[in-house]
């Protein structure tokens, strides 16, 4: 009875364990989430708030600080000082700025999205120098007003070309994928809790088997007595 009862116990400790992961899983990936959408507002706050203000002196010396994808970018290089282990990236395959150029794991995510255009979101999991890591990518779409400056240098604004040169960032089409945006965030922290769960839960797997113990051996000790009474009668 004691072996059921212990053998039970540990299926029940498995099943709580996986769930304890799911949940860790669903923590970070509401995390990569919350991040991604932080990103794609500065994005909006720059494009209505910062760019009406630095459209002109685009013709003297070129602002970055007006580019939507720019603001995004600093802003998380910004939380890097303090979380290390998060990262934001606008990886591109063919960038204006050579910091964006996709690794060969992202540049296979782009592809991901340019052979599917109904993907709008690819989850995954990594290992990295920092542990493993949960990375959530989303598609970046080319548009009509993106043309200015990404299609030919010859249209592109001279202060930009001074700033960035003419290889880097132009031929793209309209209406094309070019780079994924991607968030990665580390298991570590959603893993402690989950550890920190399980080890509740072992203490009651444990308490479950020591219970199933003494139950055996009651049942031990009155067969014994059982038979002692049968062996007098
Ligand atoms: C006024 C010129 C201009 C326009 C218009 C523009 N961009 Fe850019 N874009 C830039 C510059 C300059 C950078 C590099 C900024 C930096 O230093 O990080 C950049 C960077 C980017 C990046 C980051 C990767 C890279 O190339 O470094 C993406 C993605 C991007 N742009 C997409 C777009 C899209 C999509 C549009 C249209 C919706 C657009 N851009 C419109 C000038 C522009």
């Amino acid at each position: 009875m004691g072996v059921v009862f212990i053998g039970a116990a540990f299926i029940a400790g498995y099943c709580c364990w996986s769930i304890l992961e799911a949940n860790a899983r669903r923590e970070v990936l509401a995390e990569a989430g919350l991040m991604m959408d932080s990103a794609l507002a500065t994005r909006a706050y720059t494009a209505n708030e910062i760019l009406p203000l630095l459209e002109q002196r685009v013709w003297e010396s070129f602002p970055p600080q007006s580019i939507p994808f720019y603001a995004a970018t600093q802003n998380f290089m910004k939380l890097r000082e303090r979380h290390p282990e998060y990262a934001y990236k606008e990886a591109t395959l063919n960038p204006t700025n050579p910091r964006d150029r996709a690794a060969d794991w992202e540049a296979d995510i782009i592809q991901r999205f340019r052979n599917d255009a109904t993907a709008q979101e690819v989850v995954g999991d990594r290992e990295t120098p920092m542990g493993r890591s949960l990375y959530l990518a989303r598609p970046i779409r080319t548009e009509h007003e993106c043309a200015a400056c990404h299609t030919t240098p010859a249209i592109a604004p001279p202060t930009l070309l001074a700033r960035y040169g003419g290889d880097n960032g132009f031929g793209w089409q309209d209406n094309e994928i070019v780079g994924a945006q991607v968030v990665s965030v580390p298991f570590a922290s959603a893993t402690a809790s989950a550890k920190r769960a399980a080890l509740r839960s072992n203490d009651l797997e444990e308490l479950v088997a020591d219970l199933a113990t003494e139950l055996d051996a009651e049942a031990d000790r009155r067969t014994f007595t059982e038979r002692c009474r049968q062996g007098r009668g």
